[in-house]
């Protein structure tokens, strides 16, 4: 008996050392320790053996038990170990391979526009505004002083959902939304934003645009103030010499009123509208004409953008072709 115990082991010890895998590891252990084995028929066999035997031999299988489970532990740590090196070799990253290049996108030149546009005004203590681009016949019209048969509606033909409903074709219609809200109150807005007309799409016009409207009321609020403004923005944002031109312009909805043009090089070319908000207007959106006044303009951002940033083509803005996006990453120039 004691024979076949030492034969026992010394075949598990000579198998072990060849075993390279969990599987094999398992099959082993089970076979050698597990019911069927030949350890266990010897235990069963126990009470074969004269009984004065049987303490000594079970003592002597149960040692040699616990001797090939410790076998099994080394072997088992040690495999693991393997395990982990292999791993551990496998995932070492190596920092001297060439990176994989994530193409970025960037903000779009109108967006960065605007900013900058925000960025101005808010220094001079504007708050930024937003209205709906679906916008009431009433608001977009009639409270501006535009009534139904006034010649002015042909220029701002757009596009209806029904007699009250349009897309709003200019973003005035944010001055009654803020008046009527401000209830006689002093108001400083710019509310920039999407507005639509029937327009054919050519080079320097287009169906949908951007403009941002400006809006101040309060008590003293004269032409004066409006040139300044306009000018200390203009030179802000197109540099100190750049040359504009102040031309005395029809609106309904402001009197007097003006349009102001940029010259490209060539020509002047028309970037805003503006004036003084007209009474009809004020009174109608709840304020007294004779103690607040107020100004008010409108100004493209295709426009400012194709000055500043020499674009040709308006429609370039829309067709998000990347070879002319990327050459405005970065924000402002
Ligand atoms: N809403 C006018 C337009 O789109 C521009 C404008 C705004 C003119 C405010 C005067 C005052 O043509």
């Amino acid at each position: 008996m004691n024979e076949k115990l030492n034969k026992i082991v010394s075949d598990v010890k000579e198998q072990l050392a060849l075993i390279k895998d969990e599987n094999s590891f398992r099959n082993l252990k089970s076979s050698v320790l597990g019911k069927k084995s030949e350890i266990n028929d010897m235990m069963s066999s126990l009470r074969d053996l004269p009984t004065e035997e049987r303490p000594r031999m079970g003592q002597l299988i149960n040692e040699t038990k616990t001797l090939l489970s410790e076998l099994f532990n080394l072997k088992d740590e040690e495999l693991k170990s393997v395990e982990l090196e292999k791993k551990l070799s496998a995932e070492t990253i190596d920092v001297t391979l060439p990176g994989i290049n994530v193409p970025s996108g960037s903000t779009h030149l109108l967006k960065n526009v605007i900013e900058d546009f925000e960025q101005f005004f808010i220094g001079l203590g504007y708050e930024v505004k937003e209205g709906p681009e679906v916008e009431f016949d009433n608001y977009n019209f009639e409270m501006l002083n535009i009534g139904k048969d006034h010649p002015a509606r042909a220029m701002h033909d757009t596009f209806y959902f029904n007699e009250n409903k349009l897309l709003r074709s200019h973003t005035s219609p944010v001055q009654i939304r803020t008046m009527l809200k401000a209830k006689g109150k002093p108001i400083k807005i710019i509310c920039p934003g999407k507005v639509y007309r029937r327009d054919d799409d050519d080079q320097y016009h287009s169906h949908q645009f951007m403009q941002i409207e400006g809006l101040v009321i309060d008590e003293n609020i004269t032409m004066g103030d409006l040139n300044g403004t306009l000018n200390a923005f203009i030179k802000y944002f197109f540099g100190e010499e750049k040359e504009i031109r102040l031309r005395p312009s029809y609106f309904p909805f402001t009197e007097p009123s003006v349009e102001v043009d940029v010259f490209d090089g060539e020509e002047y070319i028309e970037i805003l509208g503006a004036g003084m908000v007209h009474p009809n207007v004020l009174e109608m959106a709840g304020y007294d004409s004779t103690k607040m006044q107020g100004f008010a303009f409108g100004i493209g951002v295709e426009r400012l953008a194709m000055l500043k940033y020499e674009v040709d083509d308006i429609r370039r803005f829309y067709t998000n072709d990347v070879r002319f996006l990327n050459q405005f990453k970065g924000g402002r120039k």
